[in-house]
C-alpha cells in the first residue's frame, strides 16, 4: 500500500488508548442499552436501533446489515477513509503523534510543514480566483470560460482561476522554495526559476478530504499543450487523484453511482446540468487505486469513453483493470459516446435526460464482458471456441471469490454448454461459504469456539489451562483453528477490536469477521463457563475423529509404533 509503515505496535496501543464508545458517539449519538450502545445504523436507513457498540469488545456491529468492525474499521467506513488515513484521524482523536520515521506519507516533511504547503496551495488557488475575476489578464480567462458555457456557480463551486503571464506577483506572497516544493515553479537547464502555470485557465486539484494537490490548467486557444497537470508531489500523485470526487461528495456523499469521464471541462459541464456525480481521471488510463477510492463511496460505476476505436481500446483496458476489484454487490458500466461527442458537447446538446437515459441503460460489466467473446464462444470451430474460452477463464479467475463469479462461469457454462468448473472456487469459496452458511442454524463446535474466543481473546488463558496437544487436534479445518490460536496465543490481544486488528488484510479476515460478527447469545458473565464446556466438548471430538482415523488406518496398514502408542493412550482415556 503506502510506502513507510505504521508500527503494529502503535496501532494496537492507539486501539487501546481510544474507546470506541466515545469516537463513535462523538459521529453518530449513541444509547446505553444494557451492556451495549446502540443507535440508528449509519451504513444502512433503518427505522429502530440495530446498530451496537459492545465497551468491552471495543467492536461494533450492525445487526441488520451485518457490518462490523473496531474503531479504525468505522472511521474507514464511516469516513471513507484509506487505512492510513483512518489510523491518522484516530492518532489525532487519540491526541497521539505516529512515530516519525515511519510517517504513512513518506515526505521527510513534518505535519507542520505539510499543513503549510496545503495553506500555499488553497491560498495559490485564491490568487487564481482573483486574478480571474478582478485584473485585466483575467478577463480573457473569464471570456473564454463564458464561451464555453461555464456558469458562475460553477466556476466558483471548482474554484476555477487564472494564471497570469507575470508570475512573478506570486514571490510577493509565497516563498521560492514552497513554490518549488508544490510543483508551481520549476527550475530551467540554466538554473532559472520559472512559473509552470501562465495565461492559463486554473482547475484546483482537491484530494477527497477536500485539500489542494495540484492544479491544471488550460491554454484559452489552440496552443500546445492544451492542458498542463502539476507535476508529482509530495503533496500530489496524479495516478491516486480524481478531479470532481471532492465536489462530488459535497454534493452526496452517498451517490448511487459515480460517473466517470475523461476531461475537466467535462466534469464542469455535467456538474452543471446536474449531473453531480460526475468525475475525471487526470488525463491518465484508470488505476486500480482510482477504483478502489471510488468505490469506496459508491458501489455502481459508469466508465464513459469515445466512440471511436481508441474508445473502445481504453474501455476494454479499464475493464482489465477492475476485474480484480468487482465484490460482489460492485458493479461497473460501460457508456460509450456517439462519435464526434464527447461528455461535454453530448450533455450540451441532447440535454441531461438523454444523457442520463444513456448512462442508466449502459450495458453492465456481464453483459459488456461476454457480448465481446459472444461471437467467438458460439463458433463452429472448436480452435476459436477453446481459445476464447481459455481467454474468458482467464479474466474469470481474476474475480473475487463470490456469487457474482460463480455466476460469470455458470455463464460461460451456459455459453458453451458444459459446466466449466472455477477450480478456485471450489477450494476456497465453497469452504468459506460453509462457514458462512452454518450462520443461522448453530455453527459448527469448531466454529462455536472459534468465534467465543475471538470475540473474547482473554479466554486464551482457558485454553492454556487445558494444555492442548495441538498436534493431535483433528476435525475439519483444524489447521485454519491452529493458526489463528497461535496468533492469539503470540500477540494475547486484550479485547475483539484489537484482535481483529491483527488480523487487517491476513487471508483469513474474511472469516474472522464472520466469526466475530456471529451473534452467540450468551450473556457476558456466562462465557467463560459456556467456553469451557464447548472447549471440552471440542476435544472429546477431536480424540473421536482422531481415534476412528487411526483405527481405519490400521486396518489398512501396520501402524508405526508411535501410532500405536497414541492410539492405546486414546483408547484407554475414553
Ligand atoms: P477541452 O478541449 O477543453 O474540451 O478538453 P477536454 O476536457 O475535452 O479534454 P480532452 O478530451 O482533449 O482530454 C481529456 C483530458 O486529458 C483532459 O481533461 C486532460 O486531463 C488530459 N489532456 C488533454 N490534453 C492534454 C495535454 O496536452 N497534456 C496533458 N498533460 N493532459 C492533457
Ligand atoms: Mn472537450
Amino acid at each position: 500500500m503506502v510506502a513507510g509503515r505504521i508500527p503494529q505496535g502503535f496501532i494496537q496501543e492507539l486501539l487501546v488508548r481510544v474507546d470506541i464508545v466515545s469516537l463513535i458517539d462523538s459521529l453518530v449519538p449513541l444509547k446505553k442499552a444494557g451492556s451495549n450502545f446502540v443507535a440508528r445504523c449509519p451504513f444502512h436507513a433503518e427505522k429502530t436501533p440495530s446498530f451496537s457498540v459492545n465497551q468491552k469488545k471495543q467492536f461494533y456491529h450492525c445487526f441488520g446489515c451485518s457490518v462490523s468492525g473496531n474503531a479504525i474499521g468505522f472511521l474507514i467506513a464511516f469516513k471513507h477513509l484509506g487505512f492510513v488515513e483512518a489510523i491518522e484521524e484516530l492518532a489525532d482523536f487519540a491526541g497521539m503523534d505516529i512515530p516519525r520515521e515511519a510517517s504513512a506519507d513518506n515526505t521527510g516533511l513534518s505535519k507542520s510543514e505539510l499543513s503549510r504547503l496545503f495553506q500555499v496551495m488553497e491560498q495559490v488557488a485564491n490568487f487564481y480566483v482573483k486574478q480571474l475575476r478582478s485584473s485585466d489578464h483575467g478577463k480573457k480567462g473569464v471570456a473564454y470560460l463564458k464561451q464555453r458555457g461555464i456558469e458562475g456557480v460553477i466556476a466558483q463551486d471548482f474554484l476555477l482561476g487564472y494564471a497570469p503571464e507575470n508570475w512573478r506577483i506570486l514571490l510577493d506572497q509565497f516563498e521560492q522554495h514552497e513554490l518549488v516544493q508544490v510543483g508551481l515553479l520549476g527550475i530551467n537547464d540554466k538554473g532559472d526559476y520559472y512559473a509552470r502555470f501562465r495565461n492559463r485557465v486554473m482547475f484546483p486539484i482537491r484530494d477527497k478530504r477536500s485539500r489542494i494537490v495540484g492544479f491544471g490548467g488550460r491554454v484559452l486557444d489552440d496552443a500546445l499543450p492544451k492542458y498542463l497537470n502539476s507535476p508529482d508531489t509530495v503533496l500530489f500523485h496524479k495516478s491516486r487523484e480524481i478531479y470532481g470526487l471532492h465536489e462530488v461528495i459535497k454534493a452526496n456523499a452517498r451517490p448511487l453511482r459515480i460517473l466517470v469521464v475523461e476531461g475537466y471541462m467535462d466534469v464542469l459541464a455535467l456538474h452543471q446540468l446536474g449531473l453531480t456525480y460526475s468525475v475525471a481521471t487526470l488525463g491518465t488510463a484508470i488505476s486500480q487505486s482510482h477504483v478502489e477510492l471510488l468505490f469506496r463511496f459508491s458501489p455502481e460505476l459508469v466508465f464513459c469513453f469515445d466512440g471511436d476505436n481508441a474508445g473502445r481500446a481504453a474501455a476494454w483496458k479499464a475493464l482489465s483493470v477492475v476485474i480484480p476489484l468487482l465484490k460482489d454487490g460492485r458493479v461497473v458500466r460501460f457508456m460509450t459516446l456517439p462519435q464526434q461527442h464527447d461528455p461535454d458537447s453530448l450533455v450540451r446538446d441532447e440535454g441531461a435526460e438523454r444523457f442520463v437515459d444513456r448512462m442508466v441503460y449502459a450495458p453492465i460489466f456481464s453483459d459488456y464482458f461476454f457480448a465481446h467473446y459472444e461471437n467467438d464462444l458460439k463458433a463452429t470451430e472448436i480452435e476459436i471456441r477453446s481459445r476464447a474460452i481459455k481467454e474468458v477463464r482467464a479474466y474469470l479467475a481474476q474475480l473475487p471469490l463470490g456469487a457474482f463469479r460463480d455466476e460469470m462461469f455458470e455463464r460461460l457454462s451456459g455459453f458453451i454448454k458444459r459446466q466449466v468448473v472455477d477450480s478456485d472456487s471450489d477450494l476456497a469459496y465453497q469452504s468459506q461459504q460453509k462457514t458462512y452458511r452454518r450462520k443461522s442454524p448453530r455453527p459448527s463446535l469448531p466454529s462455536l469456539v472459534m468465534a467465543m474466543l475471538l470475540q473474547n481473546p482473554w479466554l486464551i488463558d482457558i485454553v492454556e489451562q487445558k494444555e492442548l496437544d495441538l498436534e493431535q487436534l483433528e476435525f475439519e479445518g483444524v489447521d485454519k483453528f491452529i493458526s489463528i490460536l497461535q496468533v492469539i496465543t503470540e500477540y494475547k490481544p486484550a479485547n475483539c477490536g484489537l484482535l481483529t486488528e491483527i488480523f487487517r488484510g491476513h487471508a483469513d479476515q474474511a472469516i474472522i469477521d464472520k466469526l466475530v460478527s456471529l451473534d452467540l447469545l450468551i450473556p457476558e458473565d456466562g462465557v467463560e463457563v459456556e467456553f469451557g464446556d464447548a472447549l471440552d466438548k471440542l476435544l472429546v471430538m477431536a480424540r473421536a475423529v482422531s481415534t476412528d482415523r487411526l483405527l481405519v488406518r490400521a486396518r489398512e496398514k501396520e501402524l508405526t509404533p508411535e501410532e500405536k502408542k497414541r492410539l492405546l493412550q486414546m483408547l484407554a482415556d475414553k
